[in-house]
């Protein structure tokens, strides 16, 4: 079987930094680029972190694309404050990295989705865990490219649990919702990687503890940008026993499915009303055929937190 191909779209803060070290250090699968949206910092930003983080681990071979800078419905972005209190001014927990010898590439993030997409076909895996913002623009641009892809897990959304920004919305969806909808609402094969299973899957400083000790510098530089984000997790009282290991679980789920237990779905995001950014079932499609999202309803995390700590530890021990 040929090598799965995978695309990250990420707004690299610190559980996007978490889902590159996943994606370079799992088995069979090639990491063929990233996209890099706005989200939890600006698009420039978010781009230089995922250059800077993919040269820590000996990755410069990975080449960054920029994607949008703002929304498909405002025409500007600012960051939020409670996007800094979470991953730091810079993104990456006030974590210094020096600047990449690698610049990002010319072609746009969008087009490369598409490129991609002709080339790899059902090989293709993208997991977009910022904004579906790029992937929707993608989408509307060439519309073909949704029978071509193999699967888009993505991080985001909320379906049995409450949202992280609004009631009903969590961040990513809510930063973008009718791009959510454009995707989610597409016959692209998906599966949604939300709240309520990312929030059971938690980190603690007893294994960053474990990078730091390596005496590496991805192991202590991972250690520290995580730290930042367990103590404000545990400061914000967002949860005090951990924090979410939401970007690194869509990727491990993306490449191992069995890591969830999910339900077949047609989706809609409401992108307008009281209730923008709720993810959930379309009940215009209730008795449509062939759902195509599989909405990941519960996680077998101690598995996945021993595959997490396996891949990372032996990465972190080589760089
Ligand atoms: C999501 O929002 C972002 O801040 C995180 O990186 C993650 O992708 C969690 O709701
Ligand atoms: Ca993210």
């Amino acid at each position: 079987m040929a090598k799965k191909k995978i695309i990250l779209d990420l707004d690299t803060g610190v559980d996007d930094a978490l889902a590159i070290a996943y994606a370079t250090a799992a088995p069979d699968v090639d990491l063929i680029g990233i996209v890099a949206s706005y989200g939890n910092n600006l698009l420039d930003v978010c781009a230089e972190n995922s250059l800077k983080l993919l040269e820590l681990l000996g990755q410069t071979q990975v080449p960054v694309y920029k994607g949008l800078p703002h929304s498909s419905t405002s025409d500007h972005f600012d960051v939020m404050q409670v996007s800094k209190d979470i991953h730091g001014n810079n993104g990456i927990g006030e974590v210094q990295l020096p600047t990449p010898k690698r610049q990002v590439e010319a072609e746009s993030g969008v087009d490369f989705f598409i490129e991609a997409a002709h080339k790899y076909g059902k090989d293709l895996i993208i997991v977009p865990t910022g904004p579906m913002t790029n992937l929707a623009a993608a989408i509307e641009k060439d519309p073909s490219i949704t029978k071509l892809i193999g699967n888009v897990t993505f991080m985001g959304g909320a379906l049995t649990v409450e949202g992280n920004v609004t009631d009903v919305a969590e961040a990513n969806i809510n930063q973008d919702a009718k791009a959510a909808n454009t995707v989610l609402s597409s016959d692209l094969p998906e599966t949604m990687v939300g709240l309520d299973v990312t929030l059971r899957t938690l980190l603690t400083k007893k294994e960053t503890a474990k990078w730091r000790a390596l005496g590496t510098k991805a192991g202590k530089a991972y250690a520290d940008i995580t730290d930042f984000y367990i103590d404000a997790y545990y400061n914000l009282d967002i949860d005090k026993n951990g924090c979410a290991l939401h970007d690194p679980l869509a990727v491990g789920v993306s490449l191992d499915p069995s890591f969830v237990t999910t339900i077949p779905l047609h989706m809609k995001v409401v992108y307008e009303g009281h209730n923008y950014g709720r993810t959930i079932g379309d009940n215009k499609k209730l008795n449509s055929p062939n759902p195509n999202v599989n909405v990941a309803v519960n996680v077998d995390k101690e598995r996945y937190l021993k595959t997490f700590m396996d891949y990372l530890t032996k990465l972190f021990q080589k760089h």
